[in-house]
């Protein structure tokens, strides 16, 4: 059994948390036809992470073991176009728990984690994306309560 720890995100965990980012955005290329990763995106996620960090609509949490992070998820308040209902809305943009670790309740614990920060916020409805082809995460979020609802479709023109 690993020893991991869950807890809010700090500034000195950026770099490691651009990493496990990283991981999860080369697991998921061979799944989207859609996006390519720009040959820079690890500095741009960098800055990104940076910009938001003190920004009180966004959180993290990260899943620590004794050899660093091993985990982590990110959200944020998501506002609404202003014909609907409701107003504001969570949003899970990722999440992630490296391979070795998979299967022992991280990525429960992470969601958990992040569906109690949106009921702080008072807010109802929290949505997320994710790749059709990704069975595991198919399975989680299932696992999760969450429903599946709308299809998005691409071409090229
Ligand atoms: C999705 C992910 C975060 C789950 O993390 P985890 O720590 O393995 O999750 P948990 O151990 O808490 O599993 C919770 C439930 O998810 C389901 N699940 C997780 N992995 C699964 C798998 N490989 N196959 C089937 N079901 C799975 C199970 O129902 C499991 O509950 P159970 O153990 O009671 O059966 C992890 O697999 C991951 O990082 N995947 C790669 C990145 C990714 O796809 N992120 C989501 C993109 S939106």
């Amino acid at each position: 059994m690993h020893k991991v720890r869950i807890r809010g995100w700090k500034e000195g965990d950026l770099g490691q948390i651009v990493d496990l980012w990283l991981e999860l955005a080369h697991f998921v290329r061979p799944m989207d036809g859609f996006y390519q990763l720009s040959p820079d995106a690890g500095t741009r996620y960098d800055a990104y992470l940076r910009r938001v960090f003190d920004d009180h609509k966004y959180a993290v949490f990260v899943a620590e073991s004794d050899n660093g992070l091993v985990g982590f998820a990110m959200g944020r308040v998501n506002e609404s176009p202003s014909v609907v209902v409701p107003k504001t809305v969570g949003y899970i943009e990722n999440i992630f728990v490296r391979p070795e670790i998979r299967n022992s309740g991280i990525g429960t614990a992470l969601c958990n984690e992040l569906l109690a920060w949106f009921r702080r916020w008072g807010l109802g409805h929290v949505e997320l994306f994710y790749q059709v082809e990704n069975q595991e995460a198919a399975a989680f979020w299932s696992k999760m309560g969450f429903k599946t609802w709308l299809a998005k479709a691409f071409r090229t023109v």
